[in-house]
């Protein structure tokens, strides 16, 4: 084979990735694709402390919340649960059809997020730190 394949740096292909992406996302999709991601994180503030954060990332008309931690000295008296709101009314402002979360199945993150109007949609068996994990999903709008 001609091609030699080796590691770079993300700048190293920038320009490439620049040059091809639209046409590559629409033929992988199947119709012309804009493509814009951004994340957005929220705080939970307790006077000038933060006692929780959350982070949702926004892409293709998807939220995916990548991480929700409250301090211990905070929980169970609603932060999570507020900061999930606030990142749900980001997620429909950017029209968003749906949130999603990867969690450890049947753990104490599932219950939460349970409790919090997310539903089970699949389990990817063996996957992080090959823990069985639970695709959870909300719909919004
Ligand atoms: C999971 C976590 C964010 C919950 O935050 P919190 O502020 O304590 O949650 P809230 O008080 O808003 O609870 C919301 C609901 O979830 C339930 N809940 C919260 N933690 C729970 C737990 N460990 N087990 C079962 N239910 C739980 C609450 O009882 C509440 O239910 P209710 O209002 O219907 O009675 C917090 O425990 C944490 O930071 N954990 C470590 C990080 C983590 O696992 N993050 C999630 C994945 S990124």
């Amino acid at each position: 084979m001609r091609y030699e394949i080796v590691r770079v740096a993300p700048e190293a292909v920038a320009e490439f990735v620049r040059g091809h992406e639209r046409a590559a996302r629409s033929a992988f999709y199947g119709f012309p694709v804009i493509w814009h991601e951004q994340a957005y994180d929220l705080a939970a503030m307790d006077g000038e402390r933060v006692a929780g954060t959350a982070r949702i990332r926004v892409a293709a008309s998807l939220a995916h919340v990548e991480r929700v931690v409250v301090a211990p000295e905070h929980r169970k008296r609603g932060v999570g649960r507020a900061l999930l709101a606030s990142a749900s009314d980001a997620a429909n402002y950017y029209n968003c059809h749906k949130m999603t979360v990867l969690v450890p199945l049947g753990g104490a993150a599932q219950r939460f997020f349970e409790r919090c109007d997310f539903h089970q949609e699949a389990v990817l068996p063996q996957h992080t730190f090959k823990l069985d994990m639970a695709v959870l999903r909300k719909f919004l709008l």
